[in-house]
């Protein structure tokens, strides 16, 4: 499937990335969701942040980050100083994995090659958003902008350069921080503060 896949065209637009996506039946998460949940900002974006995969508001929604662990990148994006409707805002996978129980949807983690399988749309986003930095929450985010799996505190803090010339940066996936309480999500939220900030630092560097 991977050789037809580089066969067939990639899409031109983010619109028909969209629609592309919508009918994308490469893996098995996408009988999962309600719908795929697309990257959404502007076209030229200097900044893209990636996610994990939709949750539960996201798939219901059709929007990422806008659930809890969107409402903390948010507030954390703020206080860094990065403007969320200036960068491009998307999910590593684009439909939501989760099992049932009751009537909750709990989320569940894409498996590599699930994310592997996804890689390819991420990568026809940046293809035409170009950014020149790359945030990556998390590490199937970071999976997917690296091609192999990598430790998070080991990449944190240091960017990583991607085959097109633009800036890696990773840090940990906002969720993982709701996670923690007391002086643990203190200590790893002034973390997640201090990538962030550096992030801003260094879009102001690159003008
Ligand atoms: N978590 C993610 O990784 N992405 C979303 O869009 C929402 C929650």
């Amino acid at each position: 499937a991977a050789g037809e896949r580089e066969e067939r065209e990639r899409p031109q637009t983010l619109a028909e990335i969209s629609d592309a996506i919508s009918a994308c039946r490469d893996c098995p998460i996408a009988e999962c969701g309600t719908r795929a949940v697309m990257g959404e900002g502007p076209s030229d974006a200097p900044l893209m942040i990636v996610g994990e995969q939709p949750g539960d508001q996201e798939d219901q929604q059709g929007r990422p980050f806008v659930g809890p662990a969107g409402q903390l990148l948010d507030e954390c994006s703020e206080q860094a100083g990065i403007d969320r409707s200036a960068a491009y805002v998307t999910n590593a996978v684009k439909h939501f994995k989760y099992t049932q129980r009751g009537k909750r949807r709990i989320h569940q983690s894409p498996t590599a090659k699930e994310i592997d399988t996804c890689r390819w749309w991420l990568e026809a986003e940046r293809a035409l958003a170009k950014p020149r930095i790359v945030l990556a929450l998390g590490a199937s985010a970071a999976r997917s902008l690296l091609g192999k799996t990598v430790s998070i505190s080991k990449a944190r803090g240091t960017p990583l350069p991607l085959d097109d010339g633009s800036e890696l940066w990773v840090t940990v996936h906002p969720s993982y921080l709701l996670r923690l309480d007391g002086a643990a999500r203190e200590e790893q939220g002034a973390l997640f503060a201090r990538d962030l900030s550096a992030v801003t630092a260094r879009l102001k560097e690159l003008g």
